[in-house]
């Protein structure tokens, strides 16, 4: 939503702190304020800041003394806002205390000074007031603006574009566990799970309700904690500036479609969106396989939709109504090019034996520019065509007869090959999908590129242990678990990569020997310091690299060629389906086939226990010997028995005999 001139607000706690903050922005745009505040000094002084700030046409603000802890003052400020205003279209419930970091040993002393457990009286425990004013409040403050929001008029065409939102403010410590804070934690997670609740509110009513949950900012609260809270500020980054947490709350207020969402706020991570790892009462989700796009009601509506039980309510989702994927439109090796950001309707249902999944991080592959140039003639290529080899995410709907499956519920993190990852949404049927301890960025990683290594190190590579293996761009995604796979393995491993940054990274993953190609010539430095040659190559540039390695395999070395990178985007064949190319290395790949050179005199220590078993099963009659019958006695004799072999005539195995005392060669037939 858009704030403007005809935006009517109402912030609690807005004498100082953040409170004051977002009241000045929301008055810089243009918004009609209440400030709603304990303290007169401080909210007189803000009203005076807007008045400063704005020309007398421009924005009002009125300032309502109040403890927000009294539902009565509380209802009070609420009704001095439509009185004033006629309207309300933001509501920030922000006030909010903390400093409790005396609850444990208060609670001792009481037991000893009454000679048993006890509480106190309220007044005495400062977490009972803080329970009021950051929870109590907070629901307080819901119910009435919801009242506020669906009782207001429009007062223009422009404030009848605008919608209703609901920004609690909570806490990092609502979704943190605070120990030196517990009570201040439980009434913060409080707010958070008053929010998700009311997620629905957003289909059912046209009202959004989100919460903003910060680490620390430099306020007067924070610092009311004291200095062992102080401590811990700094070493979890630092307090936030003011001006990010204005951002964040912006943010919440601006962004359509975020109702029953938490923000987070951190020094570090900046803000986002949390996801959480269930979004309704488990036990009913199986009524819920419909799924209704987000449609707000249209301002005003008292009731609730039609047709929605508070059942149903209760574990509503809030959907968009639409979602947006990368289709390829056209093809072609440069992705920008080939592909389009486009918006599509949601599904209007999770079909019969289906997930939906709303995708949270999805993998990039090199191969994706070989997709979007419809190289896989395997993949049949329709235009338009959804894009993305794997996604991590979180199950949103579950269709109709899905069996009961481990892992498989509303809420769980689940890895998706199906192509289309590149897309918020997708529906899936619910075999396809792989159930994952996590929907993040590592998970994401470990699938195309973390299996790649580990299934072609050991299927492929046949990788064993105290060998040398090479790996080049060792880098990558996938270079980098197979750099460290064949060092778990117990082997020597040389990674080849562009740059310093990169060569770090591979040092710190234990490379042994890192080779910046930028730096140092790959081919010259594997010839002086590995006269042997590599052991085992997992080679995935292609090109003049393919050829270094190719000539620095050891004798019985494997080389897995995993990919072709170079030639991906500019090579001579970048315009060629898979099954056309030409080269030896590409065959082998795309059928995942193998050439193996094969020279005995390299296996002599093989020697004796393989003549043993051949002779074993000779011997029993398991094996038969084909000699071929024509008889070649003499030393004179064998240039004609190679020319015999040599003529295409010789049957099984052709020996020339020496020794008139040893039985001569058995007949073809005599031996089979
Ligand atoms: N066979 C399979 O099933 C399979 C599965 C996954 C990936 N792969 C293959 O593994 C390779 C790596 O894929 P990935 O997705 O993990 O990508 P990636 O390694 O993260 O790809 C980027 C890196 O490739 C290196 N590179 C070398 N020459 C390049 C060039 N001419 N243009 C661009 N980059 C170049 C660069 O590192 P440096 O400059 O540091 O070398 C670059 O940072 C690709 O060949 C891919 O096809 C194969």
């Amino acid at each position: 939503m858009e704030v403007t001139r005809a935006t009517a607000a109402l912030v609690t706690g807005a004498g100082g702190g953040i409170g004051r903050a977002i009241t000045l922005r929301l008055a810089e745009l243009g918004a009609n304020l209440t400030v709603v505040d304990t303290s007169e000094a401080g909210g007189t002084e803000t009203v005076r800041l807007i008045r400063e700030m704005r020309k007398p046409e421009a924005a009002r603000a009125i300032f309502v003394k109040c403890d927000v802890a009294c539902s009565r003052q509380l209802a009070q400020a609420f009704t001095v806002h439509m009185d004033t205003f006629k309207r309300l279209d933001v509501c920030i419930n922000n006030a909010g205390i903390a400093g409790e970091l005396h609850f444990l040993p208060q609670l001792k002393a009481a037991e000893h000074s009454k000679g048993g457990p006890s509480l106190m009286p309220a007044e005495g425990r400062p977490w009972s007031r803080m329970i009021d004013i950051n929870l109590k409040a907070v629901a307080d403050g819901v119910r009435l603006a919801v009242e506020c929001m669906e009782a207001s008029t429009d007062l223009s065409s422009e404030a009848g574009k605008s919608k209703r939102v609901i920004v609690n403010v909570a806490s990092a410590a609502g979704v943190i566990p605070f120990p030196g804070s517990p009570v201040y934690s439980a009434t913060k997670a409080g707010v958070v799970m008053l929010t998700r609740s009311l997620a629905h509110l957003q289909k059912d009513r046209g009202i959004r309700v989100c919460a903003f949950c910060p680490m620390f900012i430099d306020t007067a609260l924070t610092r009311s904690g004291g200095p062992e809270l102080e401590k811990a500020v700094i070493s979890l980054g630092g307090f936030i500036p003011m001006k990010t947490v204005v951002e964040g709350i912006m943010k919440l207020i601006m962004d359509d479609g975020n109702g029953g969402s938490v923000m987070q706020l951190r020094p570090r991570k900046g803000a986002f969106y949390t996801a959480f790892g269930e979004h309704a009462v488990p036990d009913l989700q199986a009524h819920h396989s419909e799924i209704a796009p987000a449609r707000p009601k249209p301002r005003g509506t008292m009731r609730p939709a039609s047709g929605v039980s508070s059942q149903q309510a209760m574990m509503a989702q809030t959907f968009p109504a639409q979602f947006r994927k990368v289709v390829v439109t056209q093809l072609s090796a440069d992705f920008r090019k080939a592909t389009s950001v486009v918006s599509v309707p949601f599904p209007p249902a999770v079909g019969q034996g289906k997930v939906l999944v709303r995708n949270v991080f999805a993998g990039v592959n090199a191969s994706d520019i070989n997709f979007s140039a419809g190289r896989y003639d395997s993949v049949p290529m329709q235009l338009p065509s959804d894009c993305g080899f794997e996604s991590v995410g979180r199950i949103v709907g579950i269709g109709k007869g899905v069996p009961p499956r481990s892992g498989i519920s509303i809420g769980s993190a689940v890895a998706n090959f199906r192509r289309g990852g590149f897309s918020e949404y997708q529906l899936v049927h619910a075999q396809q999908v792989i159930p994952v301890p996590e929907a993040s960025p590592a998970m994401v990683a470990m699938l195309t590129s973390g299996l790649t290594a580990s299934i072609g190190l050991e299927r492929a590579g046949q990788m064993g242990r105290a060998q040398t293996v090479l790996v080049t761009a060792a880098a990558g995604g996938t270079g980098q678990f197979a750099v460290q796979l064949a060092k778990l393995a117990g082997n020597t491993v040389i990674g080849t990569c562009g740059g310093e940054e990169k060569a770090a990274l591979l040092r710190s993953l234990g490379v042994d020997r890192v080779i910046d190609y930028k730096k140092e010539n790959v081919q010259e430095v594997l010839k002086a310091e590995f006269p042997k040659g590599v052991d085992l190559i997992y080679e995935s540039v292609g090109g003049k690299m393919f050829e270094v390695a190719l000539k620095s395999l050891a004798v019985k070395g494997r080389l897995i060629v995993i990919g072709m990178i170079s030639q991906y985007a500019t090579g001579d064949q970048k315009n060629m389906k898979l099954s056309e190319l030409k080269g030896l290395p590409e065959r082998l790949l795309f059928k995942s086939q193998s050439l193996v050179g094969f020279f005995l005199p390299y296996y002599d220590s093989y020697f004796r226990s393989h003549i043993a078993k051949l002779h074993q099963l000779y011997s029993k009659g398991l094996l038969k010997v084909a000699i071929d019958p024509t008889q070649f006695n003499g030393v004179e004799r064998v240039a004609d028995a190679i020319e015999y072999l040599h003529s295409g005539k010789s049957i099984g195995k052709v020996v020339v005999g020496f020794a008139s005392s040893e039985s001569s060669a058995p007949s073809l037939r005599s031996s089979l």
